[in-house]
């Protein structure tokens, strides 16, 4: 297949918008950008349409889409409760980076939702993106545009580098803003619970609803209980190489990966250090990548996949990172890492 590249880096091109919803409307695979990541969007109520993203990704059937949408109104031709807590976040946060999920409607197929009895819904805050949505019908189930099991895509390059071929269009938007993806909350139980941290954070939403839990899988590696969002049981976020978090007192760190590197340095290893535009010159071998300032968190969190890509890309043998649990999206860049890592993290 030849997948189409449309450029948008400097605004909306119209026509393409058209064409690229007319493939949308005849079951066709579109890659977008949102403020989050890259998505791989696909009609979200046609069975059919919805099938042939998991076989793009490589993805797991039972691991549910997010349903993407452009217009308030349109949560209420998908969700058959919305509560009014919902509202109220969607209100403060939409168009956003918050995924809510809701008891489904009919007219949602299992498809989409991985066989489950829930729909999960967002509206991007992204103008390529809205208007795909608009020009595809209103209701666009979206992935992140990646394979299954890479890293999620922050680059249209990304996306090309996994799906080119597989799938009709990508929509080249640049580079996105955010870098990790949205916050999923699930609204269908009595107390609003987070399933996946993101940009949003607790505290956000607990200023406007007041009560919000996390699961308590996002915390543990051996949790009796599976987390609540199936996605988020697989080792996702993967770099190739094998990777180790190393945490604790800024000093201690640097000393143990300097340590580390020159450990895998003699073994005729090549090993990275994930490090920070404060800390990057205190590293001593090995590649040395600075993912972004800790004064700037959003700037960590907008280069972390393309990191972790960049150093698949340099067959890099061992990668240490330093913790980033940064004040507000800490929680948020840890879980990803911390999945990236395979839960190997050493504190010293
Ligand atoms: O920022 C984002 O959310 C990006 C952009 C493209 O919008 N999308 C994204 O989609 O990250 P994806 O498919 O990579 O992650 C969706 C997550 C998965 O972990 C999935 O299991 C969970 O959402 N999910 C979807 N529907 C669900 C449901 N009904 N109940 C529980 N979890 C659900
Ligand atoms: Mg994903």
């Amino acid at each position: 297949m030849n997948t189409i590249m449309a450029d948008m880096k400097n605004g909306i091109d119209r026509e393409m918008i058209a064409r690229a919803g007319e493939i949308l409307r005849a079951g066709g695979l579109v890659a977008f950008p949102t403020e989050t990541v890259y998505g791989l969007g696909a009609n979200a109520l046609d069975e059919d349409a919805a099938s042939k993203i998991y076989r793009a990704k490589g993805r797991p059937s039972d691991n549910p889409l997010i349903v993407h949408i452009a217009r308030m109104e349109d949560l209420y031709e998908i969700a058959a409760q919305v509560p009014e807590q919902a509202v109220q976040l969607a209100q403060a946060f939409w168009p956003g980076p918050l995924t809510m999920i809701f008891p489904k409607k009919p007219c949602v197929p299992k498809a989409t939702t991985g066989g489950l009895e829930t729909v999960a819904v967002r509206m991007p805050d992204h103008t390529a993106a809205l208007e795909l949505i608009r020009a595809g019908g209103g209701f666009i189930a979206a992935p992140s545009a990646n394979t299954s099991g890479r890293p999620s895509p922050t680059t249209a390059a990304h996306v090309a580098e996994d799906l080119g071929g597989k799938i009709d269009m990508i929509i080249d938007g640049g580079s996105v803003g955010i870098g990790v993806e949205s916050t999923i909350v699930d609204m269908s139980v009595p107390v609003p619970m987070i399933l996946r941290p993101g940009y949003i954070n607790q505290e956000m939403l607990r200023g406007v609803i007041g009560e919000v839990v996390s699961d308590p899988a996002l915390f543990t590696a051996d949790a009796k209980e599976p987390p609540k969002a199936p996605g988020m049981k697989y080792r996702h976020y993967a770099p190739k190489a094998q990777m180790l978090i190393v945490e604790g007192a800024q000093d201690s760190v640097i000393l143990c990966i300097n340590r580390l590197v020159q450990e895998e340095l003699q073994k005729g290893g090549l090993p990275a250090v994930i490090a920070s535009e404060e800390t990057k010159s205190s590293y001593e071998g090995g590649i040395v990548c600075s993912v972004g300032s800790r004064e700037e968190e959003i700037s960590i969190s907008r280069h972390l996949y393309a990191v972790l890509r960049e150093l698949d890309e340099r067959k890099v043998t061992k990668i240490f990172s330093e913790a980033f649990d940064t004040p507000a999206l800490g929680q948020a860049i840890m879980n990803r890492l911390i999945k990236a890592a395979g839960h190997q993290v050493l504190s010293v």
